[in-house]
């Protein structure tokens, strides 16, 4: 997590603000946008772009607050989708830019409208590049195949490694060798690779040597190579230049044009779930704050990765201050964001801001137990707050029935 390298990273956006003051009359729980910081990140980004000639695309599963894509749309290429909806928001939302798409299993009653909206297609197996890419041809679409290079970089996290032994996630070389025939290799316009997650370039160098020697042979034949997310490059301390290396040695040596498609590089540090202290309980030794945001709804990925977000004033090191424990108000006794300390006790009332809360948040939360989303809003120039977002009770209830 970027806060692991550089604590005050996720709150530099609001340097020169009194978070306290700017989120006074904000009713919680929020999410904050920050377009200050999104800006940074997409500059950097283009700049990327600009120095060795790859394209970069939003991937959305990550990021879709598609209010913010006129603001993002000069630093980037397009955007990448999971299917079908992600691809109509980027077509519709970033237009004139490239639409890509990648989903491991497309199905019959989507491949026709899908085409609408997608410029590059992507497929999990050659199977179903075989079903669906004579369509996609036909169609003027690029396609591509994702391969899977076997060449785990992240240990001890199987969930969120596609090269983990049995993966589903792209053609190993085996299957390569036992399925592919010309009929389907002429359908194919490039090869996508995804198996980084919050990681620095020297995996993406790992990765490109295992790919170059699994399929160094194929890559001549390409026209594009899509190198997939989980490039961290927006965070602080990232080694640029490896990146680079890795971007012109693709380029010079299979004459391919490289994409990458990172989704938490783009909005890295650039938002923030605000919320209040409703109780504190005790147990034990335990001093338990209940917030009005769950870690289960909101912040699912604490759960899920899982994680300890950064806390703007929590203590940095173990054993100061007053120990609290962070948690929901939902009926999950798991619903807990993690342990912390705080300069004075917290009481009901206070704010508790969450930092790094763009990604995978407002694109990835639930109202479990009827909890009410929070709203989006966004952080302008001169820490001017506008809502982008509505929610209530008609949101959740929508969902459940007619
Ligand atoms: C195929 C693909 N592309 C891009 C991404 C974006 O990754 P990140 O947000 O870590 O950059 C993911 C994330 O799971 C992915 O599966």
């Amino acid at each position: 997590m970027a806060f692991l390298t550089d604590p005050a990273a996720p709150f530099a956006g609001l340097a020169g603000y009194d978070p306290e003051e700017l989120f006074a009359a904000l009713p919680t729980p929020a999410y904050v946008i920050d377009e200050g910081r999104l800006l940074e990140n997409g500059r950097r980004l283009a700049a990327l772009a600009g120095r060795t000639g790859c394209r970069v695309l939003l991937a959305q599963k990550a990021f879709s607050n598609y209010d913010f894509y006129p603001l993002l749309s000069p630093f980037l290429a397009g955007t990448e989708a999971s299917g079908l909806y992600e691809a109509r928001l980027g077509r519709e939302e970033m237009p004139g830019k490239e639409v890509h798409v990648f989903c491991a299993g497309y199905r019959d009653g989507e491949f026709e409208e899908l085409l609408r909206y997608a410029d590059h297609i992507v497929f999990n197996s050659i199977r179903q590049l075989r079903k669906f890419g004579p369509r996609g041809k036909q169609a003027g679409k690029s396609l591509g195949l994702r391969i899977n290079p076997q060449c785990s970089t992240q240990e001890g996290h199987a969930i969120y490694d596609p090269c983990a032994p049995g993966s589903r996630m792209g053609v190993t070389r085996d299957v390569w060798d036992r399925e592919m025939d010309g009929e389907a290799l002429a359908l194919l316009d490039g090869l996508h690779f995804h198996t980084l997650c919050e990681q620095d370039s020297d995996d993406l160098k790992t990765t490109l040597t295992a790919v170059e020697e699994k399929f160094g042979d194929i890559l001549p034949r390409m026209k594009w190579l899509n190198m997939g997310g989980g490039h961290h490059i927006t965070r602080p301390g990232y080694d640029l230049a490896t990146l680079e290396g890795c971007i012109r040695y693709a380029r010079q040596t299979w004459g391919v044009a490289v994409y990458l498609e990172p989704g938490e590089a783009v909005a890295l540090n650039a938002g923030y779930l605000a919320s209040r202290v409703v109780d504190v309980v005790e147990n034990g030794d335990a001093r338990i704050a209940i917030l009005d945001a769950s870690a289960a709804c909101h912040m699912p990925d604490v759960l899920e990765v899982p994680y300890r977000p950064p806390v703007l004033g929590a203590c940095p090191e173990p054993g100061e201050g007053h120990p609290f424990r962070l948690a929901g108000p939902t009926c999950l006794a798991g619903d807990i964001v993690g342990d912390y300390a705080f300069p004075r006790p917290l009481a009901e009332g206070d704010l508790v801001l969450f930092g790094d809360m763009a990604i995978y948040t407002t694109c990835k939360n639930n109202t479990f137990n009827g909890m009410p989303l929070p709203d989006i809003w966004r952080l302008g120039p001169g820490g001017a707050l506008e809502r982008l977002t509505r929610f209530g009770y008609q949101t959740f209830k929508g969902r459940l029935g007619r």
